[in-house]
């Protein structure tokens, strides 16, 4: 949640703030600031609302500085006010901070800094750390001990009170070629640019600039003077940086012709798919592999369990993934929401894996979740799309997706891609166990006839925008579906509530009749979702039960599981495949229905509300 760009050049600051800025706005976009440093001194403009508003009240009053901090905002500490956005200005106009995080002890520091004569103008933690570096600044010698400066030591000071997890940027009106950031739990990346370093929570908002990037660790602090940087450690150790390139094409993050990033990734996903099997299959064509699990074959045939851990939609694929690996290789899976096994203190067989699945890599609970894994010593993988991502560098060995930037809130691209790897890794571990050369052969045939029939299931865009315009106008949902259409329909529902503000539910078929069936009204329309011709004629039972009770029928079906004449409202058929796919295209006709449905009812589909896409709070 937030996004922070840095900048410290010798080109105009602002606009390349907030060309960074803009590709940050999915992490955050109730309200957005930036701060420019220059001659005249710290000089801030804030804005309620999206970046765009911010650059229209810039382009009013536009600054030649050459260095400057910006931030766009998910609320957490205060309301959406320009006082409570960022960057904050210390109380006695020397500090200037943006922040990604919480500060935990923000009302003691608080009531301390008021007793030494600080004042408050908004209601957030970020502007309480602002004051302490202020206070600290104030108190510091122009020549510390540690080689930095009065600025980096007062930040550093600081930071020795606080608790709570940060990645920051500050500027100090007194020092026109300085830059601090730090980072604690909260992404931070520093850009090594041609006379210009950068400092921003994704790579996403510096590679137009420079694709020399060093990943910043917990706990460390960097500290930039004109063209030069240190990094160190809280404690004042130097780290010796590792600057790495980033492989990042710019215009994979571009719009095009689509109307939404949304309905782009939706489009994107046979290339998705194709991107995260690609190299990855065998030479005999019976098995996947992996470079960079970091584990040996020998040391996966002791695993006795697998403990799968994320959080929302990438949850939603660890459910997938359980049902595929159980059915595969055969060993007993488990899965966690990552945010209550932190918590939860689990006992876990000595023998277990454990595997997080992060798009982003960066999503709080999940990180603290492999951390604790780690701690207690178990082996740890990761599933995710985040190159260079805090969870990649954290696990002990993954899988990348490969799926390309994801920008729209609603994970559509990065949830299959998920799967496929899911079903490639139930694949190799089956391989390693009782899965014959047959079985492994005909699920690599069947893995790589996914993308062209994905391609199949979009074409049939338009039909089901017309399904979408007859649905636009209820208010609850329920999507329903048995074994490994379960995890699918709690993701359509997921997606429609997210970007359609419509309530819906995700229920395993049978399910319905102990409960949910309650709901079901001329009102309430339920979105069956069949692949299975060994359970179809149960799940026509449940779905002649909804018939009963006046409930309208959306059937997203493969070919072979026929209907009876005159049972579905509307229907998407999808094309028969093998089963450890059918999940990945039954996903795509209920991410279209989400989305239409939203286009329709005049959503904002790529930011919906109260959301954010990459969660690094609490
Ligand atoms: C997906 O549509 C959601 N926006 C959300 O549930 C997301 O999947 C979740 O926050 C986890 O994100 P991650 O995959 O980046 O860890």
């Amino acid at each position: 949640m937030c996004g922070i760009v840095g900048y410290l050049g010798k080109q105009n600051a602002t606009g390349i703030l907030l060309e960074g800025l803009k590709r940050l706005e999915y992490r955050g976009y109730d309200s957005s600031g930036l701060a420019v440093l220059d001659s005249g001194g710290l000089e801030v403009t804030k804005r309620v609302g999206r970046v765009k508003e911010l650059l229209a009240a810039v382009k009013k009053s536009p600054s030649q500085a050459k260095m400057g901090i910006c931030h766009t905002r998910w609320a957490t500490h205060g309301g959406v006010t320009e006082e409570n956005a960022h960057p904050h200005l210390s109380s006695d106009g020397k500090i200037s901070l943006v922040l990604n995080g919480v500060i935990e002890n923000y009302n003691p520091i608080r009531k301390f800094l008021t007793s030494k004569g600080y004042t408050f103008y908004s209601e957030t933690d970020t502007e309480v750390l602002c004051n302490l570096i202020a206070y600290h600044y104030a108190k510091e010698i122009d020549s510390p001990s540690d080689g930095g400066t009065r600025f980096s030591q007062s930040v550093r000071k600081a930071l020795h009170h606080v608790e709570g997890t940060y990645g920051l940027a500050a500027l100090c009106a007194d020092c026109p070629d300085e830059m601090v950031g730090a980072r604690h739990g909260s992404p931070l990346i520093l850009g090594v640019g041609n006379d210009e370093m950068l400092l921003a929570s994704d790579v996403s908002a510096l590679v137009s600039r420079t694709p020399n990037v060093v990943y910043l660790n917990d706990g460390e602090l960097v500290h930039i003077r004109g063209n030069n940087f240190t990094i160190s450690t809280h404690e004042s150790e130097d780290v010796q940086p590792v600057i790495n390139t980033v492989d990042w094409d710019v215009s994979e993050g571009e719009i095009g012709d689509f109307d939404h990033f949304m309905l782009k990734e939706i489009f994107e996903q046979p290339e998705a798919l194709e991107n995260a099997m690609r190299g990855r299959f065998s030479q005999d064509q019976s098995t996947a592999k992996f470079g960079g699990l970091n584990v040996t074959p020998q040391e996966l045939r002791q695993i006795d369990r697998i403990l799968l851990c994320a959080c929302g939609t990438a949850w939603h694929a660890c459910l997938t993934i359980e049902f595929l690996i159980e059915k595969y290789a055969r060993i007993p899976v488990e899965v966690e929401y990552a945010s209550e096994f932190r918590y939860r203190n689990a006992p876990l067989d000595k023998n277990t894996l454990v595997l997080v699945v992060s798009q982003s890599g960066e999503t709080i609970d999940t990180l603290a979740a492999l951390k604790e894994s780690k701690r207690k010593g178990y082996t740890t993988l990761a599933i995710t799309n985040g190159v260079g991502s805090t969870i990649a560098r954290e696990s002990d060995g993954g899988i990348y997706q490969h799926a390309g930037p994801e920008i729209g809130v609603a994970s559509t691209k990065a949830f299959t891609s998920q799967l496929v790897i899911g079903a490639m890794l139930a694949l190799y571990l089956g391989r390693l166990r009782d899965l014959s050369f047959n079985e492994g052969a005909e699920m690599v045939i069947g893995l790589k006839e996914v993308p062209d029939l994905v391609r199949k299931i979009v074409q049939q865009s338009e039909h089901i925008h017309t399904i979408a315009k007859k649905y636009v106008h209820k208010q609850d949902f329920l999507f329903l579906g048995r074994l490994s259409m379960f995890p699918i329909a709690l993701e359509g529902a997921l997606k429609l509530k997210e970007i359609s503000y419509i309530h819906a539910e995700g229920y395993p078929a049978a399910e319905m009749k102990h409960g949910p069936i309650a709901l079901i009204s001329e009102d309430c329309p339920s979105v069956f979702i069949a692949t299975e011709p060994d359970t179809v004629s149960k799940v026509i039972s449940n779905m002649q039960e909804v018939k009963a009770r006046k409930g309208q029928l959306i059937i997203v079906r493969s070919e072979s599981c026929e209907m009876p004449d005159g049972l579905a409202d509307d229907e998407v058929v999808i094309p028969d495949c093998h089963p450890a796919v059918a999940p990945i295209l039954a996903c795509i006709p209920v991410q279209l229905l989400s989305y239409y449905i939203a286009v329709e009812r005049g959503c904002d589909v790529d930011k919906p509300r109260n959301l954010a896409k990459s969660v690094t709070v609490e």
